[in-house]
């Protein structure tokens, strides 16, 4: 795993975040990498991922979520949009790539989940537009080749991988 300051920007929707970069050149890399970050994670906290379509995304989260203690198989939520894991802290996996339109995050209830103490991973998260609240740290995934990513980590979440 190679990490070094990227210092670069990530932009959504007039949010921008410092990041750090961490490249993972296989599989097995982002799995620890991804067990690493939660295994770090504290509560209450939002995560926004994004990367293209097969970035790595669900991978991540997949990894991250094990880290967090979490057993189940977790696979992204697609009818639901959400999928909900109970444990030491509740985890929520918003998956918002079918979402049409604005309205429809008012009947999911997320404003709800941004309330609640947990870690919420949202995928697609540029859809929610200025409903993402304002201190949700980022993650951006760069399909670097085939089996290489690099993962622009926001420098809060960058911090909390450190302590
Ligand atoms: N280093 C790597 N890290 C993460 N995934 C990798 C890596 N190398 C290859 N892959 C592959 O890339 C694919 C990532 O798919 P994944 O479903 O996680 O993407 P996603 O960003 O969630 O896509 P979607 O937008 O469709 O939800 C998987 O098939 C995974 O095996
Ligand atoms: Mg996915």
């Amino acid at each position: 795993m190679i990490t070094k300051d990227g210092r670069r920007k990530i932009k959504a929707k007039g949010v921008s975040r410092q990041t750090k970069d961490i490249i993972s050149k296989n599989l097995p890399e982002t799995e620890k990498i991804g067990f690493s970050i939660g295994k770090s994670l504290k509560s209450p906290l939002v995560i926004a991922f994004f990367g293209h379509l097969g970035a790595g995304k669900t991978t991540l989260i997949q990894s991250i979520c094990r880290g967090l203690g979490i057993k189940d198989y977790v696979t992204s939520p697609s009818f639901t949009l959400i999928n909900e894991y109970p444990g030491k802290l509740p985890v929520y996996h918003v998956d918002l790539y079918r979402l049409q339109n604005l309205s429809e995050i008012d009947d999911l209830g997320l404003a709800d989940y941004f309330a609640k103490k947990g870690i919420i991973l949202i995928e697609w998260a540029e859809k929610l537009g200025k409903t993402l609240p304002r201190d949700a740290e980022f993650i951006k995934i760069d399909i670097l080749g085939e089996g290489e990513r690099k993962f622009c980590i926001s420098l809060g979440l960058a911090a909390l991988l450190k302590s």
